[in-house]
């Protein structure tokens, strides 16, 4: 059964390049379960078997396997912290701006990003790069299209502003999608569209191993401008990952970071 399991793997990650050997295993197993059950196939032998006859399955194993769930301004509380904490450090940088939103699933937080920065008058001077793995969560991302789910976190007075109803969606304004450039990229890879002012990556190192999250945080290190601020999702505990360390904590709470500037607050 083992033997199989690491068999099953080892073919996603050749197909897929998802790197199913570095995420937890326990979650990764639960949503293998999710497609054995849906195709009532009894094993992982079986499963590979029926993947090596079907590439199709691929796509929708890999988009089981990517949690793409996301809300515009989810968890609020880190957005109000970052609007009055850091907007202000980053409104004090000349020339442009690059923010990234690592593993952006459908695209609501980087657009967050984005409504942000404008609210801040920011907007002309920043690139939010948009990446994730999944391209079918990237090609939602780009085309802008939410439903009501999506809002749940969003000021009323925002969504009318940066949002034009269209039959039972909301689409993103094009002064705010012109600002957000989506890549399909691995966060194991180097990031190739130059230093970040912020880097915002939540809910998907929770998924990875601590050897991985510690490989992660250290090329976040390395990919941030000095004072360069990291925030990371309020679920994502890193105790014993040495590599936060190199980092001053900027706000316990909300998980935010700074490389190279020390100004702890809560
Ligand atoms: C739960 S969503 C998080 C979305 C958003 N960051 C948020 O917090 O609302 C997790 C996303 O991480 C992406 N992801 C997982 N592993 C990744 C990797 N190695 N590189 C890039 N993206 C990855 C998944 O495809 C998924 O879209």
């Amino acid at each position: 059964m083992e033997n199989n399991y690491q068999d099953l793997l080892t073919y996603i990650e050749v197909e897929t390049g998802f790197r199913c050997t570095n995420y937890k295993e326990r979650p990764l197993k639960r949503r293998l379960m999710v497609r054995l059950r849906a195709l009532n196939i009894e094993n992982y032998e079986k499963y590979l078997l029926f993947l090596k006859q079907h590439p199709e399955e691929l796509k929708t194993l890999l988009d089981v396997l990517t949690i793409n769930l996301s809300y515009f301004f989810r968890n609020p509380e880190t957005f109000d912290f970052i609007k009055q904490r850091v907007i202000p450090i980053l409104k004090q940088e000349s020339g442009s701006l690059i923010f990234w939103s690592a593993g952006c699933a459908k695209g609501e937080e980087p657009y967050s990003l984005a409504i942000m920065a404008g609210e801040a008058g920011l907007l002309e001077r920043t690139t939010i790069y948009a990446t994730d793995i999944d391209s079918v969560a990237l090609d939602r991302a780009q085309q802008g299209r939410f439903q009501n789910l999506s809002f749940q976190f969003l000021d009323a007075h925002l969504k009318d502003e940066y949002f034009i109803p269209d039959k039972n969606c909301f689409v993103i304004k094009e002064k705010i999608r012109q600002h957000v450039i989506f890549r399909k990229h691995d966060i194991f890879e180097k990031f190739p569209f130059g230093y970040c002012n912020l880097i915002m990556c939540r809910n998907v190192l929770i998924y990875l191993d601590r050897n991985a999250q510690s490989v992660i945080i250290n090329n976040f290190y390395e990919q941030l401008k000095e004072k360069g601020f990291l925030v990371l999702g309020k679920v994502e505990l890193l105790i014993g990952i040495l590599s936060i360390k190199r980092f001053n904590v900027i706000s316990r709470n909300e998980h935010v970071y700074q490389k190279g500037h020390y100004a702890e607050s809560s």
